[in-house]
């Protein structure tokens, strides 16, 4: 059967792909922000998984305000990268892997949660900024990547609660999947941002502080959090959190199990205009 061997978690700023894809990893307003990142790269190339189901959003890139899922698995072979006004990133284009989404796709939704499917999907720096910072510069992303979008753009977005719980689903969605793969969760997005408005430029350490120490400890209690405490203390892209909890709803403590090994932790502001945070949790292995 499949397991989820670890979770992870980092912001997505768009300008960190800028600064990969500019060779500026070396400048002194970037070189912390990388050099934060690079214990979590040794200990990714040494715990490659299998397959990677990355929790993030589209930034009204791939759906237009026409349509707007509030979840959304990719289930197609592959994913072109989006352009997102400056030209596609130079990246690899994703892999995706359609057999183990059609299986999570109808064991989540048979467990009462509604997914749109999605068979063309391009994807933007809510993807391909998190494989950037986990995997650097390849030539080819080193595994198959299942997107799963989650709507945090366009009012309303999905509860911490509901996403909590659909992280539980996928958990076991991936542990009723009939071949032996390790499967890596990823919640991606947040911490406190604001684009917009008076206070854009907001961030607030000691919010994302104490999130990151509820993620990890007491996850229960932040599935409790309203959005209005999102908006006022993480400003208004701090929503983005809340995919976070799908990643850690996954984990094997929720469902009983042993609590997750923190393996690396990492906060640095800013960059751009965004507090990034970083988390890698893995399972305690049976
Ligand atoms: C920034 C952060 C984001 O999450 C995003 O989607 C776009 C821009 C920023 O900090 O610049
Ligand atoms: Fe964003």
């Amino acid at each position: 059967m499949a397991h989820i061997s670890a979770s992870v978690y980092t912001s997505h700023v768009p300008a960190i792909g800028a600064a990969l894809d500019l060779g500026k990893t070396d400048e002194p307003y970037w070189q912390p922000l990388f050099a934060g990142y690079e214990p979590s790269k040794a200990w990714m190339r040494a715990h490659t998984p299998d397959v990677i189901l990355l929790v993030f959003n589209d930034h009204a890139t791939a759906f237009s305000l026409e349509m707007i899922p509030t979840f959304a698995i990719g289930m197609a072979p592959g994913y072109a990268v989006a352009d997102e006004g400056w030209g596609p990133r130079p990246v690899p284009d994703v892999v995706g892997h359609p057999d183990l989404a059609a299986h999570i796709a109808e064991s989540v939704i048979q467990q009462d949660f509604d997914l749109t499917l999605v068979n063309k999907l391009d994807v933007d720096h809510g993807l391909t900024v998190p494989l950037s910072l986990l995997f650097g510069q390849p030539d080819a992303w080193p595994c198959p990547v299942i997107p799963f979008a989650v709507n945090v753009v366009q009012y309303p977005p999905p509860s911490g609660r509901r996403c909590l719980e659909l992280g539980k689903a996928i958990r076991r969605a991936v542990e009723s999947y009939d071949a032996p793969l390790n499967v890596q969760i990823w919640g991606t997005g947040g911490m406190s941002h604001q684009l917009q408005g008076p206070r854009a430029g907001l961030i607030n350490s000691e919010f994302d502080r104490a999130f990151l120490d509820d993620l990890i400890a007491d996850p229960e209690h932040l599935a409790a959090k309203p959005h209005i405490e999102y908006l006022r203390e993480a400003g208004s892209e701090g929503i983005e959190l809340v995919m976070w909890l799908i990643a850690r709803g996954a984990m094997a403590d929720l469902a009983g199990g042993p609590a997750p090994t923190v393996e690396h932790r990492f906060y640095h502001v800013p960059a751009s205009n965004t507090a990034v945070g970083h988390l890698v949790l893995e399972e305690a292995r049976s």
